[in-house]
């Protein structure tokens, strides 16, 4: 059997999306390798959010190049966010590419190797496709479970209609197209009636679920009708999404949080900037005091929400006085923790051509400065929770010791312990012994 490879580069998202991938081929009698050395097919899922997604999936392609010349029948693929920024142009470039695809052709993968292949006595001619695909966004639907998988991603909507100065996912992903609530409440279904407990929904702005596509209801955004059904699902035990945009974060989702039981109480809620400067000059439409009010209601509703978050740091402008709103924000809402990112220009958006462009070693300083803020924080957090007794589900052998398990929390915080006769998928009560940086460590409480 023919054997295929998939690196992944990026967000959520695109692991989701290589997993559809993965699974397609897997119906069509491919072998999912496990190392590309093995593999008759190698296919790179690329993001292009920064610069440096892009070099990486780029030098990873000129590395399989010289594998290609040791084994000239293998295909080589681009797919995802670069392929769709970059099209024809990387085959132009890289005269060893057979295919690249765009972010709404996944679907297509399998069909396009099979052609590929079919051509192996002959000069093979690259395919290149970044075409807009109306009804994309049901085709990320199946699976590849692990035995024992209790987490899994879905993907409830493509696209965004946002706006941000900095942001090349729009030209990417392309417009907001969402799928109907019975489809993926199907997909849940089946997924929990594979063992997994845990789902965590996927969508660039996955608040904004919907809102072109289905009316509001009762009061409620589509979102967070579609939140109650899943609530409903027996045997599910834990809901989660990602990413928000706090613009969209309205009252009916505050509320959900005091409503629904397996709405876990994290929300990774991405701020990009404390400076409300910098907010309208990054298009963000919203300010750091309306981020604060909604930081306070969603504490009212669940007081010991865990908010973790994204910032960038460097925009075009920003000052000494701008980077410092943002650690103060830091310090006020006291993220669980926070990805920091030097700004990137990008091509064909709006930052890239705005005045103010920082230098690479201010870019590095605060992100340092505002990095040692966040794991200050993020330490004495987990630190508190010492002594305490948390709820974890059970994901399997920790990673960096597998004599040990591993799982989270509610609050998306890592937990391991030692311990036998916990399967997978199992919730237990760990009382918490200690902590470093990023990771709980405990052991099972008495019943
Ligand atoms: N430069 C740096 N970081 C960026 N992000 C998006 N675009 C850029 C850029 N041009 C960050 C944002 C976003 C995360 C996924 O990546 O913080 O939330
Ligand atoms: Fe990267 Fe954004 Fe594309 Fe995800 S959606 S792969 S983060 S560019």
């Amino acid at each position: 059997m023919p054997a295929v490879y998939i690196k992944t580069y990026g967000c959520q998202m695109n692991e989701r999306d290589s997993e559809q991938v993965a699974r397609m081929l897997q119906a069509k009698g491919y072998d999912l390798a496990t190392d590309e050395r093995q593999a008759d097919v190698v296919l790179v899922n690329t993001c292009s959010v920064r610069d440096q997604a892009e070099q990486k999936a780029l030098g990873k392609m000129g590395l399989l190049s010289h594998l290609k010349r040791e084994r000239p029948g293998l295909i080589l693929g681009f797919m995802g966010c670069m392929a769709q920024s970059r099209g024809q142009e990387l085959v132009d470039r890289l005269p060893d590419l057979d295919l690249v695809l765009g972010t709404q052709q996944f679907h297509r993968a399998a069909d396009c190797i099979d052609l590929l292949r079919s051509q192996f006595d002959g000069p093979r001619r690259p395919i290149v496709d970044v075409s807009d695909s109306p009804g994309s966004e049901s085709t990320i639907r199946d699976h590849v479970l692990r035995p024992g998988q209790a987490t899994a991603f879905v993907s409830i909507m493509q696209g965004c209609d946002m706006s941000c100065a900095y942001c090349i996912v729009p030209a990417t992903r392309g417009r907001e197209r969402s799928r109907p609530i019975p489809e993926i409440v199907r997909e849940v279904e089946g997924l929990v009636a594979s063992g997994v407990r845990e789902v965590t929904l996927l969508g660039q702005i996955v608040n904004l679920y919907g809102r072109r596509e289905f009316p509001c209801s009762e009061g409620r955004t589509p979102f967070v009708q579609l939140l109650h059904a899943l609530d409903k699902i027996p045997g599910l035990q834990r809901i989660r999404f990602t990413s928000p945009h706090p613009a969209g974060l309205k009252d009916d989702l505050i509320r959900a949080y005091a409503e629904l039981p397996k709405l876990c109480e994290h929300m990774h809620l991405p701020v990009q900037s404390g400076s409300d400067r910098i907010l309208r000059a990054m298009r963000r439409s919203y300010t750091r005091e309306i981020f604060l009010r909604k930081v306070d209601a969603l504490r009212a509703a669940r007081p010991d929400i865990a908010l973790t978050t994204d910032i960038i740091v460097a925009f075009p402008g920003e000052t000494e006085r701008d980077f410092l709103d943002t650690c103060s924000l830091a310090e006020e809402v006291r993220f669980d923790n926070a990805f920091i990112f030097r700004y990137s220009d990008r091509r064909d958006t709006p930052a890239a051509s705005m005045d103010g462009q920082l230098p690479e070693d201010v870019k590095q300083a605060r992100n340092q400065h505002l990095l040692q803020i966040v794991n200050r924080i993020a330490r004495d957090t987990l630190a508190s929770l010492v002594g305490s007794t948390q709820e974890i589900l059970v994901e399997g052998p920790s990673k960096t010791n597998p004599s040990r398990l591993a799982g989270r929390t509610r609050h998306n915080r890592i937990a391991v312990f030692e311990g036998h006769g916990h399967a997978p998928g199992s919730l237990l009560a760990l009382r918490i012994t200690r902590s470093s940086d990023h990771t709980l460590y405990g052991c099972p409480a008495e019943t």
